[in-house]
């Protein structure tokens, strides 16, 4: 308990920070239109840098799953230590998962509202991530919080699981993203 009021309070604190830093840095403040886009402009770093705490558990999760299907976990030197390791931490970076990237998709979403100056490609991309996002965000909570819906659970479980754990969405976010950055510098 004292671990995940920690992680939230320090997730929270980082994002306080981070936008008051950019208000700092801006010369305008809140009077000129350039502040306010350069606070959504911070919302859309922060969403990303959520993003990127977020997949760590993805990372660990998949990597323990390539070290066991290489029976690297039955290793006499360090099979123990990976097992360990992967128990130990699964159970927190998973609570990091869901709270960065509840943080994430509300960033992103404040970031879009915000941006005044957009060509249509930033646009679509930007939103196509948005969406993304949402749609990963209900799936997880539902396992997360077992979030009991008007429909059966426990059919409905097998297929949000699914959902959530298909990767097409992920990838959809990931080019999403990666198109978004990439051409948001020429605007
Ligand atoms: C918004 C961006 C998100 C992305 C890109 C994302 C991505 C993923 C991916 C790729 C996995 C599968 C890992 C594997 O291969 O085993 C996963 C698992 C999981 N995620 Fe997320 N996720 C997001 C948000 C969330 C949120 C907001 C929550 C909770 C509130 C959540 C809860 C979970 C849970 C519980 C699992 C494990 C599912 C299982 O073991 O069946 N995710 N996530």
């Amino acid at each position: 308990m004292k671990f995940k009021l920690l992680i939230t309070s320090l997730i929270i604190f980082i994002g306080f920070l981070y936008i008051t830093g950019t208000i700092a840095e801006d010369d305008g403040g809140f009077k000129g239109g350039e502040g306010i886009e350069d606070i959504g402009k911070g919302f859309g770093s922060l969403a990303i840098a959520m993003l990127g705490i977020g997949a760590i558990y993805v990372v660990l999760r998949r990597g323990y799953l390539l070290a066991k299907k290489y029976e690297l976990t039955k290793n006499p030197e360090f099979g123990e230590q990976i097992v360990t390791l992967y128990k130990t931490l699964r159970g927190p970076t998973m609570f990091v998962h869901m709270i960065t990237n509840i943080a994430a998709t509300l960033f992103a979403i404040i970031h879009g509202i915000m941006a005044t100056e957009y060509t249509q490609i930033t646009f679509y991309s930007g939103w196509i991530a948005v969406i993304m996002m949402v749609i990963l965000s209900i799936s997880g909570s539902v396992i997360y919080f077992k979030f009991k819906p008007f429909w059966k659970y426990r059919e409905s479980r097998t297929f949000i699981r699914f959902l959530h754990r298909q990767w097409i969405f992920s990838v959809i976010l990931a080019i999403a993203v990666l198109i978004h950055l990439a051409l948001a510098e020429d605007d």
